[in-house]
């Protein structure tokens, strides 16, 4: 009796040390089954030389704005005081919502012009030029490496209207795409992006026409849009860069092989947001903010893309320099509140991306000598002798190899006993019946 209580314990115990590693193993293969490697094969990377985004700093047009006015009628005061209004509206994010100015007439102006929340961007889209698209060379902006062009494109961001270049995003984002989803005209002859390799020095330069007066320059991911988070300049001056990237890579047929639960990142067409159709981190932290804004203070800021089937409520002038200012810090940085914790906050990175280091930045006064405008210059002569590149270290065979051995071990398990039990339970049971005996 007493050895059978031994042996049955002792076969309870060996099942469930079976389980427990069986589960562990299964846990391992479902979320923890890729690591990033470093490779070192320098010679032959064609690595990206960082994205540019620039924000002017004077943001309508005074020919469109004219225009505007006239169609609609809107003189003297009522025409200065909306100038103002809308200027500063485009020109607000999370630094400068209370810096908005409205004067007394603003409200019968917009009564009058029937201009609700949600056409602010639209209107403030429509009186903004479109400086890829200009005629004359010098008013263009414009991004060389000395050899050839590049596609500059403008975009929307937290910032208001923006300029991109040197991006791997995919084209839809462009403020354009992204307020009326149409897509902008883009020549056929730019380049999209400048790699660079080992052997290699370049020197990026985007050419900003004078009407700009001054910008804000962020330095980024190629693969990703700005984040406001991050540093950025305001200059009026030439600046100039020397950066370093280092690439994020995955290896061949990592992204088929994976689920984004195993592999803990995102591809770009792999997105779960609901304002963006393509997936960054930093779209993600995007949308994360405008959540926020919007518990809090029931609307959106204007400068998000809220071309969606059921569209958030946009918030006034009214309601951005109460509820929004007062938060602003909040809102930017992310953290605070207990609307993180309702808020689904949790932004996997992306699965491409790449680490810009700033080693210097200088500005070069004096520089504009042509005064057609001023320059950004990216300057890239260290290349990284490391890249990051994600792999599979656990596959299903791993998988399957790791509970095979756990049965082995714990039960004594193989797949030739396990047939021959079967075949003893039934052909050998049938014949058996049936009155052969061997
Ligand atoms: C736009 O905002 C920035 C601060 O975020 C400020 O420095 C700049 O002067 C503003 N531009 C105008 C035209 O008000
Ligand atoms: C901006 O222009 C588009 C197309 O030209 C038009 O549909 C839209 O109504 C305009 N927006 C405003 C606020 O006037």
């Amino acid at each position: 009796m007493h050895k059978f209580i031994f042996w049955l314990l002792l076969v309870i115990l060996s099942i469930g040390m079976c389980i427990f590693t069986g589960l562990q193993a299964m846990d391992r293969y479902e979320t923890k089954s890729t690591v990033m490697g470093l490779e070192r094969d320098f010679y032959f990377w064609r690595t990206p030389v960082a994205s540019f985004t620039v924000c002017p700093m004077r943001r309508l047009s005074q020919d469109l704005f004219d225009k505007y006015c006239q169609k609609k009628k809107i003189t003297g005061t009522h025409k200065e005081d909306l100038q103002l209004f809308l200027e500063t509206l485009a020109n607000s994010t999370y630094f400068n919502f209370a810096n908005i100015t409205v004067r007394p007439s603003i409200d019968s102006t917009l009564d009058r012009l029937r201009l609700k929340p949600a056409q602010y961007m639209s209107l403030i889209y429509n009186l903004t030029t479109d400086f890829t698209q200009m005629e004359d060379e010098n008013e263009r902006i414009r991004l060389n490496d000395g050899f050839k062009n590049f596609v500059v494109r403008q975009v929307l961001t937290e910032f208001g209207i923006c300029y991109l270049g040197n991006s791997y995003l995919h084209d839809e984002y462009t403020a354009r795409y992204l307020l009326f989803g149409k897509y902008p005209k883009i020549n056929k002859e730019h380049v999209k992006m400048l790699l660079g390799s080992y052997f290699d020095s370049v020197l990026l330069i985007l050419s900003v026409p004078k009407t700009f007066e001054s910008i804000g320059v962020f330095i980024h991911s190629s693969h990703d849009a700005l984040k406001i988070e991050q540093k950025f300049f305001y200059t009026n001056e030439a600046v100039y860069y020397k950066a370093e990237t280092r690439e994020i890579i995955a290896e061949d047929g990592f992204e088929k092989a994976t689920t984004i639960a195993q592999r803990n990142c995102r591809f770009p067409h792999e997105s779960n947001l609901e304002h963006f159709e393509i997936y960054t981190k930093s779209f993600c932290m995007q949308e994360c903010r405008l959540n926020m804004v919007y518990k809090k203070c029931k609307c959106i800021p204007h400068f998000y893309p809220n071309r969606i089937r059921n569209p958030k409520p946009v918030c006034s002038y009214a309601a951005l320099k109460s509820c929004v200012a007062k938060n602003a810090e909040n809102f930017r940085r992310l953290h605070s509140l207990k609307a993180r914790k309702t808020v689904h906050c949790h932004c996997m990175d992306s699965c491409f991306n790449s680490i810009v280091v700033v080693k210097s930045v200088e500005v070069l006064a004096n520089l504009n000598v042509f005064q057609t405008g001023f320059t950004v210059g990216v300057e890239v002569t260290t290349w990284p002798l490391e890249l990051l590149k994600r792999q599979v270290i656990f596959t299903f065979t791993d998988l399957l190899v790791a509970v095979g051995g756990a049965a082995g071990l714990f039960l004594g398990f193989s797949v030739l006993g396990a047939i021959e039990f079967f075949y003893y339970f039934t052909l050998r049971l049938l014949w058996y019946l049936r009155g052969y005996r061997y």
